[in-house]
């Protein structure tokens, strides 16, 4: 495990939801950290919280699915930090769609942001990260990596992709010591996505987005040589980090 501390994360999605609580998860370990969102208020009431705190954070506003503006966006935060210890691709966007009504412009889009976002943020440090020789590279799962939901006609097959190039990434990434892995939840998480899009079944079990956030940090921290090519649960993660804190008092 690497020591976090001063490190440098770049985080996508940062603005609301799961990503605004990894983002002060990773402030409160120490890191320094590029936000990134397609919400330039939400970003920037976020950066303000954060600062004011006394965190160092560089917020950039960017529609992940324009490749070009991505590859950009990576570029001010390299030249603002430099190489990052992790990269955290927590955006996506769930439009439940039938395949008679959907477009392919709107397919299309949901599928830039969630795949096309994992290769062109993946793309843009990658070469940093090899002469670095070190790295973690962590897309955020879902149960739509596995199974097949009514009308994700874009989002399912965008996560099942991302988890097939995490396992391509992984193989070239371990000559190199960068860590490429997945993340679910492990749980349903109670944010705008959910709000919108979930049932009273698939709320069940749902917990605060904040209750997953440790899990990141912790991966933040690892390299190739202690795991790559894995999907790791943030709900067991979270949970197993805190039972041990509470142990150790
Ligand atoms: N909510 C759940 O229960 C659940 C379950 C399984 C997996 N996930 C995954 O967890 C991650 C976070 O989910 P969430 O529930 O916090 O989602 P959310 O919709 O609440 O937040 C997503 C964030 O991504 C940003 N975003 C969306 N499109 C963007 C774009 N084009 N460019 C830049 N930023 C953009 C949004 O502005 C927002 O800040 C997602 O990858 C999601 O697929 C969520």
């Amino acid at each position: 495990m690497i020591d976090i501390r001063g490190r440098v994360a770049f985080l996508t999605g940062a603005a609301e939801g799961l990503g605004r609580e990894i983002a002060r998860e990773l402030v409160a370990g120490g890191m320094r950290v590029a936000l990134m969102d397609v919400q330039g208020d939400k970003l920037a009431a976020l950066t303000d919280e954060l600062r004011s705190g006394g965190a160092d954070v560089l917020p950039i506003v960017v529609d992940l699915a324009d490749p070009v503006a991505t590859a950009a966006a990576v570029e001010t935060a390299l030249g603002h930090y430099g190489t990052p210890r992790v990269l955290i691709h927590n955006a996506a966007v769930l439009r439940e769609v039938s395949l008679l009504d959907v477009t392919f412009e709107n397919w299309r889009r949901e599928v830039d942001i969630i795949l096309g976002g994992a290769y062109v943020l993946t793309k843009s440090v990658w070469a940093h990260m090899v002469e670095a020789r070190d790295g973690s590279i962590v897309f955020l799962s879902s149960g739509s990596a596995l199974f097949g939901f009514v009308k994700e006609t874009a989002y399912t097959p965008g996560k099942h992709a991302q988890e097939g190039l995490m396992k391509v990434l992984a193989l070239e990434g371990r000559e190199h010591n960068i860590a490429v892995n997945t993340m679910s939840t492990g749980r349903p998480i109670d944010t705008p996505m959910s709000d919108s899009h979930y049932t009273e079944e698939m709320r069940i079990g749902i917990v605060p987005p904040a209750r997953l956030a440790p899990a990141f940090a912790f991966l933040a921290g690892v390299d190739a040589d202690f795991a790559t090519g894995q999907r790791f649960n943030a709900f067991q993660v979270s949970e197993a980090i805190r039972v041990t804190r509470e142990a150790a008092g």
